[in-house]
């Protein structure tokens, strides 16, 4: 099985009421791929993350993780398979600090969670966890800090920590760089491309720039349909993008 794609999304299609938010989406995700999805508000990218977590079941079509079907398995069994996420919209909890937020997420993604009594050393690794985590996103002077009190391109970044502390093998960012500043971009943007390699990325970016600097192929949705996926030049150039976002003649 060692060809077999991280994620597979074959036609599938999402409608609320009359309104089809996705239609015949097909995606294909290598393992160790890093993708950006790209599209005008309103194109379906948050509503396709939703399909592929489990918080929302498709009206057609299939999604298949590490080739087993899980079209219709809820969050928490495929979160179990390796999938998570950070949101849109912040999600953390703001009373809590830091290193409290990230054992929390910790606990909540460990299989053994219902376990009442565990050694010391199962906590133990929950802790040595978090603090590589917060190493690596140079987030240690904040460590000990509540949530409310951190700035909000801080704040994004602790979210990417809490992603990360299952030890996922598909992370989905919903733009991660929403509200950063450009110096707060750049840094950021430099901490995600050292993410894991065995990780395979699927990301939501409005900013160009930085979907072309972290991703090896883009695709584009538009109207809840895929226009195209390639690399970033055929992006670039492609007529029917430019439409879509400069509003030029096809
Ligand atoms: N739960 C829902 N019920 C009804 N309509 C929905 C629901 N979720 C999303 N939609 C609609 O589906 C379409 C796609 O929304 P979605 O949030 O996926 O877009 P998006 O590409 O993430 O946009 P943005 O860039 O603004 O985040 C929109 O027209 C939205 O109003
Ligand atoms: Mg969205």
């Amino acid at each position: 099985m060692e060809n077999t794609a991280c994620l597979d999304l074959q036609g599938v299609t999402k409608t609320f009421g009359g309104l089809h938010a996705i239609s015949g989406v097909d995606l294909n995700l290598a393992v160790g791929e890093r993708r950006a999805i790209i599209g005008p508000n309103g194109a379906g990218k948050t509503t396709l993350f939703n399909l592929i977590c489990g918080e929302l079941f498709p009206s057609e079509g299939a999604i298949l993780l590490f080739g087993q079907d899980v079209t219709k398995l809820p969050v928490h069994k495929r979160i179990s398979l390796g999938i998570s996420r950070t949101y849109q919209v912040t999600n953390l909890f703001p009373e809590l600090t830091v290193l409290e937020n990230l054992l929390l997420a910790a606990q909540g993604t460990n299989r053994a969670k219902f376990v009442m009594f565990r050694p010391m050393s199962f906590y133990r690794e929950f802790y040595e966890r978090a603090e590589t985590i917060l190493d690596e996103f140079n987030l240690q002077v904040q460590r000990d800090t509540q949530v409310k009190n951190l700035s909000h391109g801080e704040q994004r970044q602790v979210e990417v920590c809490l992603a990360l502390i299952g030890q996922p093998r598909l992370l989905l960012l919903d733009e991660p760089t929403a509200g950063l500043s450009n110096a707060e971009t750049q840094s950021f943007t430099a901490t995600l491309k050292k993410i894991d390699p065995q990780i395979t990325v699927l990301l939501i970016e409005h900013d160009m720039d930085v979907a072309f600097e972290l991703a090896d192929s883009i695709t584009v949705l538009h109207l809840g349909e895929l226009v195209i996926s390639g690399k970033a030049e055929d992006i670039k150039n492609n007529k029917t993008v430019q439409e879509i976002y400069f509003g030029t003649e096809v």
